[in-house]
């Protein structure tokens, strides 16, 4: 079994400082939610830590990783461009440390959220919007409402990301849509 500090090493050898330096504070901040709302420290830590070990991978070793794994090759295509390292990672961490279901699932859809999200995946969402190192309109925002009220945090995250890309005319994954859907219709005002 791999403990946290070997994972930590392995992490790092797969990623540039700056990506290494985000999961960490994302780690520290999913630490911070865990314990608010009494979820699981070790699994939010250990999911927020390795959440981004693919993101570096270049396209030809995402193509050989789908080939390698038998995944669907939509996963390639432009609307997924932002999405598919969670999909690799979340192939990845069950295969080498091997974490249990829900960690895989809260890494698989880090960047959309996915409906009916546990409280795992909806604080490895929120933590890595919101880790200290981030700063954007609207941020100081997300931060209070992520300590009063998770749901509404993600809520206002998906609407401010949705926001943005179309902003910037970037393509926009379903699953984003599917999410704040199910939280809306979840979420009593
Ligand atoms: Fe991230």
């Amino acid at each position: 079994m791999w403990n946290i500090e070997e994972i930590k090493k392995d992490v790092r050898s797969n990623l540039s400082d700056y990506r290494y330096n985000h999961s960490i504070r994302v780690m520290e901040e999913a630490k911070r939610l865990a314990e608010h709302y009494k979820a699981d420290i070790e699994k939010c830590m250990l999911s927020s830590l390795t959440h981004d070990m693919c993101k570096e991978f270049t396209d030809k070793e995402n193509e050989d990783f789908i080939k390698k794994y038998n995944l669907p090759k939509e996963l390639l295509n432009a609307e997924n461009k932002n999405m598919i390292h969670g999909f690799t990672a979340s192939i990845l961490v069950k295969e080498k440390y091997n974490f249990t279901e829900d960690m895989v699932l809260a890494i698989r859809y880090h960047t959309t959220g996915y409906p009916n999200m546990d409280i795992l995946a909806k604080i490895v969402y929120l933590a890595d919007k919101i880790e200290k190192g981030k700063d954007y309109p609207c941020i100081e925002e997300e931060r209070l409402l992520a300590y009063q009220n998770i749901d509404k945090a993600i809520i206002l995250c998906l609407k401010n990301q949705i926001k943005h890309l179309k902003e910037k005319n970037k393509l926009i994954n379903n699953m984003a849509y599917d999410t704040l859907k199910s939280l809306e219709e979840n979420t009593i005002n």
